[in-house]
């Protein structure tokens, strides 16, 4: 880690401005992050945006993404690609989290290093952070105590891209910068009834529970761990923000600073969704970490506040969700 709490005073104009005609390669462009990040560049008056699919462009492939690198020479990288999931999928295919998210990263960050990109933005998340670190959490409290088991082969492999970054700054120089997302929601989100996130999962089952009748959800877990959500265009918002204003090996956090109970999230998503019926818990399930809040001071030290809030935040992916149902964007 780099020594201290490198936060430069928000300044009128930026460190690095972005030209809007930079070729800028948002990696993971359909996702539910690099989608987001591609609407704000376009939003913000970027031109040269581009984002091939994992099926244009395997990430795990070394090869394809040296030729790729040094075919279309991208001036700025946001890398928002990655195997992701939720608690189960985590839990029944660690290897591949580690084993993909470490090749996509690695790929992609030796690529870019040889084509010297001089912007780039690494996305981590914030189950990189200790089990029982101290909340709010601090970005000093990465690599200070044990991982949540369910999710730490994921962890380990978005902590090593945190260092292979810290790593290209020390060795060779370049400006790059790491984000930590906590949980994100919002438009392109993966609704899969296994493979998805606590909200988006949420969202599914009180929709499903309502036009069938049903009068029971019964839910994974106590409902009672604590968790932050942040609108994934507020999270694009910031690493735009990030890219400009800031400079330093240090990952910054990015959330809204408070949070609810799972359970309160259920009673929001239940009401937002129209579902009347009971929600019920399992307690036999797991629950994961306790409590997870980012302490957001380093972020909002840069002059970037969230603008979203979570009822409207909700009531506007469940739009986005009944718009898109049946259409593929909806994934499940
Ligand atoms: N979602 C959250 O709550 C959350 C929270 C904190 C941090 N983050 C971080 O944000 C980043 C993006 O997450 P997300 O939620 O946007 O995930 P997502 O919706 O599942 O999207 C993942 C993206 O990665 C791409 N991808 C996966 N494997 C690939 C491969 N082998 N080659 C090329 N592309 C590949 C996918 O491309 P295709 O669609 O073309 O297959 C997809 O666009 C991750 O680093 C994650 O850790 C997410």
């Amino acid at each position: 880690m780099e020594a201290g709490r490198v936060v430069a005073p928000p300044t009128a104009s930026p460190r690095h401005a972005l030209d809007l005609s930079a070729r800028v390669f948002v990696a993971g462009s359909r996702g539910l992050v690099g989608a987001a990040v591609g609407r704000e560049l376009r939003r913000k008056g970027f031109t040269n945006v581009v984002g091939p699919t994992s099926a244009e462009l395997d990430l795990r492939e070394r090869g394809a993404v040296r030729d790729w690198f040094a075919d279309v020479r991208p001036d700025v990288v946001v890398l928002a690609a990655a195997r992701v999931g939720g608690i189960r999928a985590n839990a029944t295919r660690p290897t591949e989290f580690l084993s993909d998210n470490l090749r996509i990263q690695v790929n992609v960050l030796d690529a870019a290093l040889e084509q010297r990109v001089e912007r780039l933005l690494f996305l981590g998340s914030s189950c990189i952070y200790p089990k029982f670190a101290e909340q709010p959490i601090r970005e000093e409290a990465l690599l200070t105590g044990p991982l949540e088991p369910t999710n730490n082969t994921y962890a380990i492999a978005k902590i090593a891209g945190i260092l292979q970054v810290q790593a290209v700054r020390r060795q060779h120089g370049l400006p790059w910068i790491s984000a930590m997302p906590t949980n994100l929601y919002g438009p392109w989100d993966n609704f899969h009834p296994e493979h998805s996130h606590v909200l988006p999962s949420l969202v599914r089952r009180f929709h499903e529970a309502k036009e069938a009748g049903i009068s029971r959800v019964l839910n994974w877990g106590s409902g009672t761990p604590r968790r932050e959500f942040l609108h994934v265009d507020d999270l694009a918002r910031a690493c735009l923000h990030l890219l400009e204003y800031y400079d330093a090996g240090d990952p910054v956090n990015v959330g809204t600073g408070t949070d609810v109970t799972v359970r309160e999230l259920a009673e929001l998503v239940a009401e937002t969704v129209g579902y009347r019926g009971s929600i019920e818990w399992d307690p036999s399930q797991p629950d994961g970490t306790p409590r997870k809040l980012l302490d957001v001071s380093r972020l909002t030290a840069l002059g970037w506040t969230p603008r979203i809030g979570l009822r409207e935040g909700i009531a506007q992916t469940y739009d986005w969700y009944l718009e898109h149902l049946g259409s593929g964007a909806v994934r499940q």
